[in-house]
């Protein structure tokens, strides 16, 4: 059976394409989606998106991969720098998350440099635009293709 995993975008991630593209790019959200999901079947895996700008959303998701996902890529958009509620809600599910950022966070402000969600995340990709989903989605199906824990 095709494994399923859940790309999970935070706060702002619904304005791409318009929201500061010369960070960002020009590709919208769908645009993305629809790259992942193509992405996805050639890999075996079925892919199922959502997007919120609220934590408690974002979280009640996260903890829909408990029942629902064998894993899930990640950009938790500003959340990643603070917020501890979804740091928490990521090691609760014990499922293989990879964290992702468009942008080179390293690169940009201080605040960017730090993730309160790598400690609980299998591991990063930041920096390639659109293509971190499809490097983030091609590292998860190895780690669901051997069978790791998170
Ligand atoms: C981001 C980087 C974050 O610092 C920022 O708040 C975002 C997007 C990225 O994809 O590069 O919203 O996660």
């Amino acid at each position: 059976m095709a494994k399923k995993i859940l790309v999970l975008n935070g706060p702002n991630l619904n304005l791409l394409g318009k929201r500061e593209p010369e960070v960002y790019g020009r590709q919208t959200l769908a645009d993305i989606e629809a790259m992942i999901a193509a992405r996805g079947a050639e890999n075996g895996l079925s892919c199922d998106f959502f997007q919120s700008n609220g934590e408690g959303a974002l979280i009640d998701k996260i903890h829909t991969c408990l029942t629902d996902y064998d894993g899930c890529i990640f950009n938790a958009g500003a959340y990643t720098h603070y917020s501890y509620a979804i740091r928490d809600a990521i090691a609760s599910v014990e499922k293989p998350f990879i964290e992702v950022h468009m942008s080179n966070v390293h690169k940009r402000e201080e605040f960017r440099h730090h993730s309160v969600i790598s400690p609980v995340c299998a591991g990063v990709i930041a920096g390639f635009g659109a293509d971190s989903y499809l490097l983030a989605l091609e590292a998860l199906a190895g780690i669901l293709e051997r069978g790791e824990k998170a």
